[in-house]
């Protein structure tokens, strides 16, 4: 009993070093630092309370660029969301604004028009008077990444995330940072790019042009209703994500906030950081496109803190 039981340790040891292996350290600095701002996103929604999600089953294997899929969830991943308190919050207020001003497709070019662009000021607005942002600037800041200047710091924001570039070679300028994470995008009429965010994906849901598939999670890690990270499938005009990801029930001023913040602090193209906000330990992942953000997202690696007990054991 005694030697079956240690073989198995033995096997649980062999398969968490090779996890850790391509695994980037735990960024206590930024863990510190996120958690922070965890506690500060007061427009924070509470599950439960503000929205109820429903997780359902597990997502089968689906291959980038397929359209077929089965259906996993029969019910819509928000069963209910008070749409009143999203709109009475000014940055999400502001934020839902923004998500009907793009060209789904990359390879269309965009157009700002004045109203557009007024709507983008009024959202950084509304983004750099919170807690959140504030805490985040000071923190860049000290870090010499960004002014002290908060015109300076919106306009350093506006370029990282507004700054319309070409995504696909040969057409006009068809994208930019924000559609990309918060609103999401098609390519080739074959796959859906981007799209991380849960305020999007439930407003696409409600009107029917979203379907969400299942989650995607290791056999012991079974997400629930509280999670604030999901990794889920779902379809979106009629194209399959297979794998995406999204935080759940967070501001837009938070995800703006951790995005922006591993954008600035090195120069790769590619950045992941291994960091623990909450009950959840994640990678952040965010991806350059020359100067400005091409991708980011969040990446569940265990939810309600299994990996605080893995280590307490
Ligand atoms: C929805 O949110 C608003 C604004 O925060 C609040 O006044 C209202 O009571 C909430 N509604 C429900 C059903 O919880």
């Amino acid at each position: 009993m005694a030697a079956r039981f240690c073989g198995v340790l033995v096997l649980v040891a062999v398969f968490l070093s090779g996890l850790n292996a391509s695994r980037p350290a735990l960024n206590q600095e930024l863990s510190n630092l996120f958690n922070e701002l965890w506690r500060l996103d007061v427009n924070r929604m509470t599950p439960g309370t503000d929205y109820t999600i429903s997780v359902q089953g597990r997502a089968s294997f689906v291959s980038q660029g397929s359209h077929v899929v089965q259906d996993h969830a029969t019910q819509p991943l928000f069963s209910n969301v008070n749409e009143t308190k999203l709109k009475t919050t000014t940055t999400t207020s502001r934020f839902m604004k923004l998500l009907d001003n793009y060209e789904r497709s990359t390879g269309v070019t965009e157009r700002v028009t004045t109203e557009e662009q007024t709507e983008i000021n009024l959202f950084l607005d509304a983004v750099l008077q919170t807690e959140v942002m504030k805490r985040t600037h000071k923190y860049l800041v000290s870090k010499g990444q960004s002014s002290a200047d908060l015109r300076l710091f919106k306009s350093q924001l506006n370029s990282i995330w507004f700054n319309l570039y070409r995504r696909q070679r040969n057409t006009g300028l068809d994208s930019c940072g924000f559609e990309h994470v918060f609103v999401g995008e098609t390519k080739s009429g074959t796959e859906i790019i981007g799209f991380h965010n849960w305020i999007q994906f439930y407003l696409q849901e409600k009107n029917s042009f979203l379907d969400y598939k299942g989650y995607k999670a290791r056999e012991r890690d079974l997400p629930d209703q509280d999670d604030h990270v999901l990794n889920l499938q779902f379809s979106w005009h009629n194209l399959v994500k297979p794998v995406g990801s999204a935080f759940i029930g967070t501001s837009p001023e938070f995800e703006m906030a951790l995005f922006t913040i591993v954008f600035l602090i090195n120069t790769d193209r590619s950045t992941t950081v291994l960091v623990n906000i909450d009950q959840c330990q994640m990678e952040l992942v965010v991806i350059r496109h020359g100067r400005f953000l091409g991708t980011a997202y969040p990446k569940l690696l265990s939810s309600n803190s299994r990996h605080i007990r893995q280590h307490a054991r």
